[in-house]
């Protein structure tokens, strides 16, 4: 392959995720002199189907390695003389933090570490290698009922999870005071839209009141979360990663607050509309509460606003109708998640060694 036909050449891990995929979807097609290569090892959270639609374009490849795996992360950046990353791959659902942490470790850090490194050595070479690292929220841990969060916060993450994004982010800020490596974090609030795995709050709601299931609300349902239209936040990535000051952060978020249980009658109402029947509101129920859990995330995105003019376009209503529409209109990806079938053939398609 002609690499030097493409201005950049970008590994964006985490490519078949949720994020990863949208990203994907909005960049391969905007940027057509750039060749963007899909790290991803395929976890449950992984749906290659998703990128059907630029899987055959010139400026897209797929590579199935682990993150965690140091010496095929460095041949690949070798092989494609990788000049920048968009780092999405995480394990990164709370609940399964809290059940099984050691996956979180062994990704979200030392995966982390390994494509610091494979960075480093890229810097060596060539001189210049650009890192952006994409963080959450949560680092930041649990705001009261008053005040956002923003650049200055300080770290006070609860969950395994958000404690290994945080130590992740800390690494990244390290490879840029110790080494200058050209780095650049973004922390975002929740995210929600399409391709997202129903085990997350929106969708695994959405599917639970289309088949008539329980809504099980955590706790008292009071917690309030921020949320942001996945496409939005691909706009602010592709900001960040092209115009980002190197060295700084940007806190992203939809200025889109509500509390748990409020989302969830929402998703009701819009499917009772939809689809007749209900009311889906009589199928909540709150459960047991989520142990650490963050009472309040909410985002302050004023500097990526006045930095790099960005701002969300999607307000919650319009976003939140959207994502049930697709939901609803491809039932049949869902289904494929929750029977686990849409990885059926990854072992035999694409081998990982
Ligand atoms: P996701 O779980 O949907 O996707 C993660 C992807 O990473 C999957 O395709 C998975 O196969 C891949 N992956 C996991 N472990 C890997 C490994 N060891 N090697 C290679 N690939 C691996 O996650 P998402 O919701 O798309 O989140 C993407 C990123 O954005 C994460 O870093 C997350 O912390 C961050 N983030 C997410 C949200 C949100 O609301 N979803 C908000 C803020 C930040
Ligand atoms: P989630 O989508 O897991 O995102 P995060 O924990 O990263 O914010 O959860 C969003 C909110 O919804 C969070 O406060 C936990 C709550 N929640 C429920 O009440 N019930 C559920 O079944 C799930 C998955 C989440």
């Amino acid at each position: 392959m002609d690499l030097d036909r493409y201005t950049r050449r970008i590994v964006v891990t985490g490519g078949a995720g949720f994020i990863g995929s949208n990203l994907l979807l909005y960049l391969v097609a905007k940027c057509p002199d750039y060749l963007f290569i899909n790290v991803d090892c395929l976890t449950y959270a992984a749906n290659l189907g998703n990128l059907a639609s630029i899987e055959n374009l010139p400026n897209y490849r797929f590579e199935r390695i682990d993150i965690r795996d140091y010496p095929r992360i460095q041949d690949c950046f070798e092989r494609y003389r990788v000049d920048s990353l968009i780092h999405l791959a995480a394990e990164s659902h709370v609940d399964r933090s809290i059940i099984g942490p050691a996956p979180f470790i062994d990704t979200n850090i030392v995966g982390t570490f390994n494509l610091l490194e494979a960075a480093r050595r890229r810097l060596g070479q060539t001189g210049s290698f650009r890192f952006h690292h994409v963080s959450t929220d949560e680092v930041f841990g649990s705001l009261g009922p008053e005040g956002y969060f923003s650049e200055q916060s300080a770290y006070g993450p609860n969950s395994p999870y958000s404690a290994s994004k945080a130590a992740a982010d800390h690494l990244v800020r390290a490879y840029h005071r110790t080494y200058g490596l050209d780095t650049v974090t973004t922390n975002c609030s929740n995210n929600y839209g399409p391709f997202q795995f129903p085990e997350k709050l929106i969708p695994l709601m959405i599917r639970n009141a289309g088949a008539g299931q329980p809504l099980p609300v955590y706790g008292d349902g009071e917690h309030v979360r921020d949320w942001l239209y996945v496409v939005d936040h691909c706009e602010a990535l592709d900001l960040v990663f092209h115009r980002g000051e190197t060295g700084q952060t940007y806190t992203i978020g939809g200025q889109c607050e509500i509390r748990n249980i409020d989302m969830v009658r929402r998703i009701c109402r819009i499917l009772d509309e939809k689809l007749g029947g209900g009311p889906r509101e009589d199928l909540i129920t709150l459960v047991k509460d989520r142990p650490g859990h963050d009472r309040r995330y909410a985002i302050d995105p004023s500097r990526v606003q006045r930095e790099l003019g960005w701002t969300a376009r999607v307000g919650l209503d319009e976003g939140l109708r959207r994502t049930v529409q697709w939901y609803v209109d491809n039932a049949d990806w869902l289904q494929r998640c929750v029977s686990g079938e849409y990885r059926k053939y990854y072992d035999m398609m694409y081998s990982d060694r």
